[in-house]
């Protein structure tokens, strides 16, 4: 890999030139596994980045995608199709929650979250409501990277530089409380009446401004936060009470994270539109999705002309036959190796393990639901996010991929994991805590 020029492809959400100093190649993938061009295996803690859920090059996911690669490469997405988008399309609504029973693809968690907002604006709009513009986000969410979803979003350094944003967006409260829930399992204790902000974002702006509320059911990308109990379903009432839309973004949560296939279906709160990604194809294709309630897809369908098109939006990629084909058989791995319910088994030990962390140098919190662990440290005095840092590069030294989003370690295996190596992920990461100032 000596001759391997890394100058000119810059790398996303990465400190690029020290990345470049000393940097870190994959060359291979299976099951648990990551292994690096020098011959190294890393046990992958992250699934990637919360996608790989059923774990890395199954198989049959590679078979499905090579056979349409092969067979069907491309279809012009607009006003024309394939089967396998239909036939993921149902599956999909078959899967999901109440009657969230109609599906826009696209091709990033970016784009379902402009999809969905632009859906929702639009949806009022067709009812002649439209003066519910107004979006609402959530102070430390992340909706990706589009304006509309950096917008909604509440990280700081995800936004600061890129003013203007959108117009008309105001935020809750987030919902991380050291003081009252360190160390919780599942959701926290104390703070469902964060979840009446929304009365006063309502009573300052009034309902008739809002069209949708957005968040993560649990808050991945910032560094795990888990919603107080009651919170989402707190959130869900204030909307019906004022009309708003809400919009889940289960780009995370979605696939058997929590041990349910999705969020909404953990918590028991149905939303009026879904995003989804990442697990979706196990992250082998890009692909995304929005999942819409019947009524909202139904006024698309009665306001337009007939023979005119009802929504203007949508992506080349939309629908692209191999996500599609990788899609459909992501999904016969869920179901055929019960992977959501496996989630749900082995999230005792998992949680068990995560919190015998407790004591372990610098952790000031540990937060676990279904198969994710937020693991936070005490930040170094004048250099936040340092700590953090190190831990990812040593637990990379060491053979263990995770995330680190400033000082939190978040930790979201393949669904697949065995016992024995959620021992070795905790034990690398015990002794790199030990070993770091
Ligand atoms: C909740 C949520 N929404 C949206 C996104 C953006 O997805 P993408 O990076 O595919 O655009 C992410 C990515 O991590 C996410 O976690």
């Amino acid at each position: 890999m000596h001759d391997l020029d890394l100058e000119a492809c810059w790398l996303p959400f990465t400190a690029n030139r020290q990345f470049k100093a000393q940097p870190r190649l994959l060359a291979a993938a299976e099951g648990m596994y990551y292994t690096t061009v020098d011959g190294r295996r890393i046990l992958d803690g992250a699934a990637g980045l919360w996608c790989v859920n059923a774990g890395h090059c199954r198989q049959s996911i590679v078979a499905a995608i090579q056979a349409q690669a092969a067979r069907l490469d491309y279809v012009t997405a607009f006003q024309m199709g394939h089967a396998a988008e239909f036939e993921l399309a149902t599956r999909l609504a078959a899967l999901a929650p109440g009657d969230l029973d109609h599906v826009f693809f696209g091709n990033s968690g970016s784009e379902a979250v402009d999809t969905a907002l632009k859906i929702a604006v639009a949806y009022h709009r067709l009812r002649g409501d439209g003066a519910r513009t107004r979006l609402i986000g959530r102070e430390r969410g992340y909706h990706g990277v589009g304006y509309g979803g950096m917008s909604v979003g509440g990280i700081s350094n995800n936004r600061k530089l890129f003013a203007p944003l959108l117009p008309g967006v105001d935020h809750l409260p987030h919902t991380h409380d050291l003081a009252r829930n360190a160390f919780s399992r599942g959701e926290p204790e104390h703070g469902v009446e964060l979840a009446d902000a929304l009365e006063h974002i309502v009573a300052l702006h009034d309902a008739s401004t809002i069209a949708a509320v957005i968040v993560e059911p649990v808050a991945g990308s910032t560094g795990v936060l888990i919603p107080p109990r009651g919170y989402l379903r707190r959130l869900r009432e204030i909307c019906d009470r004022h009309g708003i839309l809400l919009i889940f973004d289960e780009v995370i949560t979605g696939f058997g994270r929590l041990g349910t296939a999705f969020g909404a279906d953990y918590f028991g709160v149905q939303p009026d539109l879904m995003t989804v990604a990442k697990g979706l194809t196990n992250g082998a294709v890009p692909m995304s999705a929005v999942l819409v309630r019947h009524h909202i897809h139904q006024t698309f369908m009665e306001q337009a002309p007939p023979g005119a098109i009802e929504l203007f939006h949508g992506y080349t990629w939309s629908g692209h036959p191999l996500a599609c084909a990788a899609a459909l058989a992501t999904l016969d791995l869920y179901r055929d190796e019960a992977l959501f319910e496996r989630a749900a088994s082995l999230s005792g030990v998992w949680q068990d393990a995560a919190h015998a962390l407790r004591g372990a140098a610098h952790v000031v919190d540990i937060r676990t639901i279904g198969l994710v662990a937020g693991i936070e440290l005490a930040p170094r005095f004048g250099a936040p996010g340092a700590r953090g840092m190190e831990v990812y590069l040593r637990c990379f030294e060491r053979g263990l991929l995770v995330r680190a989003t400033g000082d939190i370690i978040a930790l979201s295996p393949p669904l697949i994991i065995a016992p024995d190596d959620i021992e070795r992920l905790f034990a690398i990461l015990h002794e790199v805590l030990a070993g770091i100032a």
